[in-house]
């Protein structure tokens, strides 16, 4: 097998990032084989059967199209080393939740297990590709472990973080704004580099691929993060001001938006940010700044997550007040649970926070989402018999009080309102945390409504 190709392509990590990422590079280079492992053996069955484990826009036709021919998902991590010439790590690297650093560190323990293995497992000389997102200097501890025997072997370890966005990953992919790939500044690293970005320039054009040492490819990857996030954190802080003040948030975000320096993307204001990179991908740079004694760098960047857990908070008190100070015994529906639109993830998914302390004021719940509630279920499955999961939006109203809207899925703008209004105990309440339905219309229908920084439209007086 391996003479037909040019290269073999390993990689370790069949998640949210390894999946669609290989995917596209099996797609895009037929000459290179792909292989993709994971520990998890039902991931691997599910990526080889015809309902993939993950839900991304424009994912089964990639996978379909090179699957059995360049694209390989196998549960053989030893043998798929073995052949490999180029290994990307992409598992998982969670907030460590034990002993030092617990709660802020990055939990390294996968990533340390895996370069163990390859050193193991490895008859040849090998490149291998951080694609999982690490600490700054995360390399040099990979090379001392990978280089600590075989003298003869060497192993080249490079930094190519990863971009994508869920939701829109495999265009992302397709079309990158950027593609770093970091490397250490000897002719060993720099040749190791070529061949990365050889990889990518088969779709990728050239100036969209930025060669750069390891350490700032690695920083890099955090620091866009804190960017991202810190505008969501920043317009939710402003979204709390508009709600004191009368303004709306949207005017003004986008009167600043306007502003070419400032730019018009990330200013929608929400129930804040989900998903299981920002979070811990800054509280991970702090946990770095306080090590270095960075304690001001450190409390600077802890506020954007301090700013996004009173966000989430702070929806959850507007609803108490606006029902009358009790959600016991009342029955809310809740739009959407994935952490964003067109993904089923819903890891840290802000309704996880928003449902739980419904639930802590004794509210029935009913959870519906088009994509999520596999995990939803998994999510709640400790908060005993007051949730259930119903798909379909016009059967999961039936019978309630509210709407809290948390994902911003399309299908909740065109939904017919009048019907759902039908449906519910008066007066009925929509908690818009996306911004995203018509509150003017549904208002006009006889719902209060609840926006995300802007005035309510209520009919209570
Ligand atoms: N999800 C995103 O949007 C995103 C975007 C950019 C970067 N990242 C980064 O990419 C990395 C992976 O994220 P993800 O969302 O794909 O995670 P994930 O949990 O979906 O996937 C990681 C996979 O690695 C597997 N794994 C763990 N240890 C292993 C081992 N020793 N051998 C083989 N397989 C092993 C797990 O079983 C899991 O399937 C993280 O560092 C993350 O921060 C994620």
């Amino acid at each position: 097998m391996k003479k037909d190709f040019k290269k073999n392509i390993l990689c370790i990590g069949a998640g949210y990032v390894g999946g669609p990422t290989m995917a596209v590079i099996a797609h895009k280079c037929p000459q290179y084989k792909v292989t993709l492992v994971d520990v998890n053996h039902e991931r691997i069955r599910e990526w080889n059967s015809d309902r993939l484990p993950i839900y991304e826009p424009g994912l089964d036709d990639v996978v379909m199209a090179a699957r059995g021919k360049n694209l390989f998902f196998s549960t053989d991590i030893e043998n798929s080393i073995r052949e490999a010439d180029i290994i990307f790590v992409s598992v998982n690297t969670p907030t460590k939740t034990f002993g030092v650093g617990a709660g802020m560190a990055a939990d390294l323990q996968y990533w340390e297990k895996t370069a163990r293995q390859i050193l193991e497992c490895s008859e040849s000389p090998k490149i291998i590709v951080e694609k999982s997102t690490l600490p700054v200097r995360t390399a040099l501890a990979m090379e001392r472990i990978l280089n600590s025997d075989h003298d003869s072997l060497r192993f080249d370890v490079l930094s190519n973080p990863e971009f994508l966005a869920e939701g829109t990953a495999v265009n992302d992919l397709l079309h990158p704004d950027r593609v770093l790939v970091g490397s250490r500044l000897t002719d060993s690293g720099i040749a190791a580099r070529q061949q990365i970005v050889d990889i990518y320039a088969n779709w990728v054009p050239r100036e969209k691929i930025l060669a750069s040492d390891v350490w700032s490819s690695e920083l890099s990857k955090l620091v866009a993060n804190v960017f991202l996030s810190q505008r969501i954190s920043t317009i939710n802080a402003i979204s709390a001001i508009c709600e004191k003040t009368e303004a709306d948030v949207t005017r003004v975000a986008r009167a600043v938006g306007m502003d070419h320096r400032i730019g018009a993307k990330y200013l929608n204001a929400s129930i804040g940010f989900g998903g299981s990179c920002f979070k811990k991908d800054i509280l991970n740079l702090v946990y770095i700044c306080k090590n270095y004694g960075l304690n001001e760098v450190a409390d600077y960047l802890h506020s954007v997550v301090k700013m996004n857990d009173y966000q989430k908070e702070r929806f959850v008190e507007n609803m108490l007040q606006a029902m009358f100070n009790t959600l016991a015994g009342k029955r809310i529906c809740i739009f959407g649970f994935a952490f964003k639109a067109d993904t089923g993830d819903t890891r840290e998914s802000p309704a996880i926070y928003i449902a739980k302390r419904l639930l802590e004021e004794q509210a029935d719940l009913v959870v519906s989402d088009p994509k999520a509630l596999r995990n939803a279920k998994e999510d709640l499955s400790d908060e005993g018999g007051h949730v259930e999961f119903i798909e379909d939006p016009y059967q999961a109203v039936s019978g309630c009080h509210a709407i809290a809207v948390l994902t911003e899925w399309d299908l909740y703008k065109s939904l017919d309102y009048q019907k759902i209004f039908q449906k519910m105990i008066k007066p009925a309440f929509i908690f818009d945390g996306r911004n995203i339905i018509d509150h003017q219309r549904c208002f006009d229908i006889g719902f209060n409504i609840y926006p995300i920084g802007k005035p309510p439209l209520t009919h209570l007086g």
